[in-house]
């Protein structure tokens, strides 16, 4: 083990975090958590965890369940794509006989939705394997303590070449969760050397190097708040791909005056109401704007069936599977009606 391992796993034991729930847990639940722990922090991610380890206990019971049934659990905790990939990889490890995980950062790597670095703290969390993750704490970890300057592709090189030699070949689950630990606790983006084993050693010399991030482009929707009395509000189900694929949310549109050809479609005559404040949420790559939009429903025309994508919601837990800024959306209107 070398000097940066060795002082990581000390500062560990008395400062890292050692009772997470999915510490100790089987291999399913290690993937489970790994997945829901990308982009989102451990305090966000604790209720979800709970409550999805009680629903769908093992991988035979999340295969068994339908997308819905996962979106749902899933609903608030964001970047959606990760449980349709959940569910996909599920349905393909229940294949194999009960209890028979993969033990190889690349078998799991060859599933939907699974990177280099998740597969690696699998498999080092569940199984011990000496493999290297590289998640966005040890990134700036490595960053800082090397003086590697990035983005670009050399960097990445060398920062799994840093994460691959200080990597050691026992104790791999403690050290994995205390170089996670030592950057989510101590190596933040203000950092607190003076707390830090490693400062002594540290090529930081606190400026970090400039992210390269282009701003994110603007997009505006309208939402339809199509209400009625004693049966709540209208949902849609989106399409399967893209952003909140599979959720259900409410009828949208780019343009304001395109709204009410949007409603007729579902087999409505709307007409346009009064329009609430936008809302805004924050993705990855863009921004997103949301005019709710009242729209009085005048008659129910053709009316088209309820069923598989559309659906009258009326509130209460835990409800369909709905993007976060729409379930509170939907609420406030409930509340407010
Ligand atoms: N972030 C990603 N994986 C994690 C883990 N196992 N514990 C804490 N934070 C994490």
């Amino acid at each position: 083990m070398d000097g940066f391992s060795a002082k990581v796993l000390a500062w560990y034991r008395g400062h890292g975090r050692h009772d997470l729930p999915w510490q100790g847990a089987d291999p399913y639940a290690r993937w489970l958590a790994e997945v829901m722990l990308q982009q989102t922090t451990v305090t966000a991610v604790v209720p979800y965890y709970r409550r999805f380890m009680s629903a769908f206990p093992s991988v035979q019971a999340l295969a068994r369940a339908s997308l819905d049934d996962v979106l749902a659990l899933w609903s608030g905790l964001g970047y959606y794509a990760r449980a349709r990939n959940l569910h996909a990889a599920a349905r393909l490890l229940a294949m194999r006989d009960a209890g028979d995980f993969p033990r190889t950062a690349d078998e799991w790597a060859a599933l939907p939705g699974i990177g280099a670095s998740t597969a690696a703290a699998i498999v080092a969390f569940a199984f011990g394997v000496p493999a290297a993750i590289l998640d966005a704490n040890v990134r700036r970890v490595l960053s800082r303590y090397h003086g590697v300057r990035g983005p670009d592709a050399q960097a990445e090189r060398l920062l799994w070449a840093h994460a691959r030699a200080h990597t050691p070949m026992h104790d791999v689950a403690a050290y994995t969760q205390a170089i996670m630990d030592l950057g989510a606790l101590l190596c933040r983006k203000a950092p607190e050397c003076a707390r830090c084993p490693l400062a002594a050693d540290c090529a930081f010399d606190g400026k970090d190097a400039p992210r390269q991030r282009p701003p994110k482009p603007e997009r505006a929707v309208y939402m339809a708040v199509i209400a009625e009395p004693g049966r709540g509000v209208l949902l849609v189900r989106r399409p399967p791909r893209g952003v909140w694929g599979g959720l259900w949310s409410l009828p949208e549109s780019t343009a304001l005056a395109a709204l009410p050809a949007v409603v007729e479609g579902l087999g409505f005559e709307g007409a346009l109401g009064p329009s609430y404040p936008a809302v805004r949420h924050v993705f990855t790559h863009f921004r997103l704007s949301i005019t709710p939009v009242r729209v009085a429903c005048l008659s129910r025309g053709r009316g088209l069936a309820e069923g598989c994508d559309m659906m009258w919601y009326k509130g209460g837990t835990p409800g369909p599977g709905m993007p976060a800024p729409v379930r509170r959306l939907v609420n406030q209107f409930l509340e407010a009606s």
